[in-house]
């Protein structure tokens, strides 16, 4: 099992970044817990961060036959891109939308994703812990 995750824009900036709102673990303590909880699931873990769109669109895209599971924290391109939720419907990779924060209980441009649609499930509102979550939602995703 093989689970790619994939990262927006600002996410670089966690830890110094609004920590009331999304806490003061960095991007990279994130990782290491994800990596922690990956080893013991027997799951294989690449962790990306970009601040650009395209680049999102482009390893969603190489995401297909490599990875069985893309696990993506869209950040702000989560209520603005279209072209992400083209490429998850494109890839057909099983794709999990996660969020440190509840994007419903913030201002209401945050209450719509335009890609929920089109992935498996959403993990949010549990801070760091949505990430280490994901990986368990991830490793039996095709479950019911
Ligand atoms: C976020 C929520 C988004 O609305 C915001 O733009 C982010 C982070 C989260 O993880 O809570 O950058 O995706």
């Amino acid at each position: 099992m093989k689970i790619l995750f994939l990262n927006g824009p600002n996410l670089n900036l966690l830890g110094q970044r609004e920590p009331d709102v999304y806490g003061r673990a960095s991007l990279a303590e994130i990782e290491a817990k994800v990596r922690q909880r990956a080893g013991k699931l027997g799951a294989e873990i690449e962790f990306l961060q970009t601040n650009l769109e395209g680049e999102l669109v482009a390893w969603i895209q190489q995401a297909k036959g490599k990875f069985d599971v893309v696990v993506l924290n869209a950040a702000a391109y989560t209520h603005t891109s279209i072209a992400l939720r083209d490429a998850i419907v494109a890839t057909g990779v099983p794709t999990i939308e996660i969020h440190l924060s509840n994007i419903h209980a913030r201002e209401e441009f945050r209450h719509k994703s335009l890609i929920a649609p089109v992935c498996r499930g959403q993990i949010l509102g549990f801070g760091s812990n949505s990430y280490v979550l994901a990986v368990e939602a991830a490793v039996n995703v095709n479950e019911r």
